[in-house]
């Protein structure tokens, strides 16, 4: 009796739901699936997303984003910080994460002049080492670290910021000790260790006409000697009203000329006043802290967020616009809070900088994307 009478219920249960079918839920429709017949969206993680730590964050991760890079745990001072010794615990888990979410994994970055390891370019007395003995390094740095995570990573940023925003080559050790040469060996290092990996060059304020006719230069020189390049990374370290949209177009344009992809790396924008104008992503760049360039601690106003909100959109609307030379765009950071514009080029400020907010809500931009993506 009593399997009667609960057999009884399930089969009226199901003969309303079928009368009557439940409203169904509405279907959410998120950042990676609205771009994923555009271009990758990918977003920078740092330590604590990647060993899951942060659950806040990586939920926002795995729902929005099927690209990753790491924001710093691949650099040569955290990766490489002996020349006898190598780090990979971050770098492995950074990996795994991109591997058990099925993501797009790009690693970050072999070659830069900043957080380089003490040890990279100069002997015990502290001397530039010679030409010979850094190429030996550079080459053991990179066949380790890309033969380690061969055919797992499957795009190197191979060459950080190389260029100054008039074109020339930057003066760093690599520079001073080997001359340009540095850039094509490091692509050729690269390309030995993983044949089928992409490699890129990647640098910031690549809206300098100075800037973008140097980099132009150098990929040219490159493909002229058949070596592998297969995009230049577009960091966008946006300001408020710096650069213009056409000059930011002007470079993406000019890079797809040359026969590379064109990828957005580091996509940001700052809320704040800017204590120095143009001063790109120049890491090295500190000012001291006033309350007058921390203006909004507690939140936007409604006009600067509205304000915010537009002119990242447009940027998207642009990057939708060339979607056939863009193959990813990558935000340098999860959420507002992650960003290393809190502590650049301003200790201890609070910007607004990304597309979640301090609570992990996606700001109203992510949504005018997904319009625009899907209409
Ligand atoms: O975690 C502490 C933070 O609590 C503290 O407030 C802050 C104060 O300085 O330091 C933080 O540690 C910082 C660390 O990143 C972890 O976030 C270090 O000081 C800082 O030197 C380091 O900064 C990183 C920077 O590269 C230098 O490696 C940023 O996070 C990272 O976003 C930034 O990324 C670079 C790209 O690799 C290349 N392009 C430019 C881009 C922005 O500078």
């Amino acid at each position: 009796m009593k399997y009667r009478t609960i057999f009884a219920v399930m089969l009226a249960s199901l003969l309303l739901a079928g009368c009557h079918s439940a409203p169904k839920q509405e279907e959410k429709i998120t950042l990676k699936d609205a771009l994923k017949d555009k271009f990758l969206i990918g977003v920078a993680i740092n330590t604590d997303q990647a060993a899951g730590r942060d659950t806040a964050s990586v939920r926002v991760i795995v729902e929005n984003f099927n690209a990753v890079v790491a924001e710093n745990c691949m650099k040569s001072e955290v990766i490489h910080p002996e020349e006898d010794r190598y780090d990979f615990i971050l770098a492995d888990q950074f990996v795994d994460f991109g591997e058990r979410n099925d993501m797009y994994i790009t690693g970050h970055t072999l070659i830069w002049h900043s957080q380089l390891s003490p040890w990279f370019c100069v002997d015990e007395e502290g001397n530039n080492v010679s030409p010979e003995v850094l190429k030996e390094r550079m080459q053991n740095h990179i066949h380790t670290i890309v033969g380690r995570y061969k055919g797992r990573i499957k795009g190197w940023d191979v060459m950080n910021e190389a260029i100054e925003d008039d074109g020339s080559y930057r003066q760093s050790k690599f520079y001073q000790i080997l001359g340009e040469e540095y850039i094509p060996l490091a692509f050729q290092y690269a390309h030995e260790a993983d044949p089928d990996a992409e490699l890129y060059y990647n640098d910031y304020s690549m809206a300098h006409p100075e800037k973008r006719e140097g980099v132009v230069r150098l990929v040219n020189q490159l493909k002229e000697r058949g070596l592998r390049i297969d995009a230049v990374g577009i960091q966008g370290h946006l300001q408020k009203d710096f650069p213009t949209l056409e000059e930011f177009e002007k470079s993406m344009l000019a890079f797809a000329e040359t026969g590379v992809k064109v990828m957005i790396t580091e996509l940001d924008m700052t809320a704040l006043p800017s204590p120095f104008r143009n001063v790109g992503a120049e890491v090295s760049a500190n000012f001291e802290y006033t309350q007058e360039i921390d203006p909004y601690p507690h939140g936007l106003p409604a006009e600067m967020d509205k304000a915010w909100n537009d002119r990242m959109n447009d940027f998207f609307k642009l990057f939708l616009k060339h979607a056939d030379i863009i193959t990813r765009v990558t935000v340098w950071g999860v959420a507002d809070e992650d960003s290393w514009r809190n502590y650049w080029p301003v200790e201890g400020r609070t910007d607004y900088p990304l597309l979640f907010d301090r609570d992990h809500q996606p700001k109203p931009v992510v949504n005018m994307i997904i319009e625009e993506a899907t209409k």
